[in-house]
């Protein structure tokens, strides 16, 4: 990452043509650049673990790769990224879930609204491999696959001026969603206004009142300033969508094997250092948004939410009928980590 704050100046545009230029993925001292882009915050546990990931493989590596990590958009959007991750402009990416869904419809799954009936039955479900395994590998054809996933949180209401206490009261509101049918799909279902647009557009989207709110959790509100701006957290509990990390087909395919075994374990260290700098993370963002930004946070009944949402689930498995068995093993987990061992329906 030796060069990330000489490229902050740099446009996405010059910085992509100075890497074609570069040839691709590119060389320096002779060993092989390695680029991941993502979209947070440097204070962001995603970007924390991506460092050790680079301090890994560079540890054992280091004579032949030069690990680079982008944060905050350098690159791009996440569909940029995820599009120059597919063509091996840069080796790897931090991606939504949300966003994979428009590149295949397997990632729909982990989009349905309630679908994990608590943290430990969404975290059971991510560390089974025979739930993530046949969607992660899902993507190669298409030149990039999922090399591990990235807890982030469970995802609420915020808005502007209007405390949500009940899906009536997101009625004629404009909330930002990712760029997903499913998230346009349950806002329409929950009474507000669908806005899609990227992450890096929403504070100025908020500030200038062209939406009302938005969907996310909490580190939205100190990482992303949102909770500058939204005065009311609302704790409806739609969605726990994983984030992804995704790496280009050929250049995972052309290391040796054992090249390829540390980039595995650094891959896994990218999960296990995340998660546990991600409760740290919430608990501070919390502290922060309650006592220096004035948010209130709000704890609403879930329940009329969920009504609303969950026939999402069989309209999903009815166009998706190969996610059912995906769908089924996750329903096992949410019986063995569900609120008193029950699930979500
Ligand atoms: C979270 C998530 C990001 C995503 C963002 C969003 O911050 O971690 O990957 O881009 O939400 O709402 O777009």
């Amino acid at each position: 990452m030796r060069r990330l704050y000489t490229v902050v100046s740099l446009s996405v545009g010059t910085l992509l043509a100075a890497m074609a230029l570069s040839g691709c993925a590119g060389a320096s001292d002779g060993r092989r650049i390695v680029r991941i882009g993502h979209n947070q915050a440097t204070d962001h546990p995603t970007h924390v673990a991506l460092l050790e990931f680079e301090s890994y493989v560079e540890d054992r590596l280091g004579d032949r790769y030069n690990v680079e990590v982008y944060p905050s958009e350098l690159l791009g959007s996440q569909t940029d990224m995820v599009q120059l991750t597919q063509t091996g402009a840069i080796d790897f990416c931090v991606a939504s879930n949300s966003i994979l869904e428009t590149f295949s419809d397997n990632y729909t799954l982990f989009n349905m609204p309630y679908l994990f009936a608590s943290a430990q039955a969404y975290h059971a479900s991510m560390d089974d491999p025979q739930i993530t395994g046949p969607i992660f590998d899902s993507t190669k054809k298409a030149g990039f696959e999922a090399v591990t996933w990235i807890d982030a949180g469970t995802r609420n209401f915020y808005t502007v001026s209007t405390p949500i206490e009940s899906p009536a009261d997101l009625k004629g509101l404009k909330i930002r969603v990712q760029q997903s049918p499913t998230n346009v799909e349950m806002m329409r279902l929950l009474g507000g206004s669908a806005t899609p647009m990227g992450f890096g557009e929403v504070y100025t989207a908020l500030q200038s009142k062209i939406i009302d709110g938005a969907e996310n959790n909490e580190m939205a509100l100190t990482s992303n300033g949102h909770g500058d701006v939204c005065k009311f957290y609302s704790y409806d509990m739609h969605q726990m969508i994983p984030d992804i990390l995704i790496g280009n087909c050929a250049f995972l395919d052309g290391l040796s094997p054992e090249d390829r075994a540390v980039f595995e374990e650094g891959f896994l260290l990218v999960n296990q250092v995340e998660r546990q700098e991600w409760t740290k993370a919430v608990e501070a963002a919390k502290q922060k948004a309650e006592n220096e930004q004035g948010v209130q946070f709000l704890y609403p009944d879930t329940a009329p939410f969920q009504e609303i949402c969950l026939p999402m689930h069989q309209s999903v498995l009815g166009q998706y009928p190969d996610l059912k068995p995906f769908y089924d093993a996750i329903q096992e987990h949410n019986r063995a980590n569900g609120p008193e061992g029950g699930g979500t329906q």
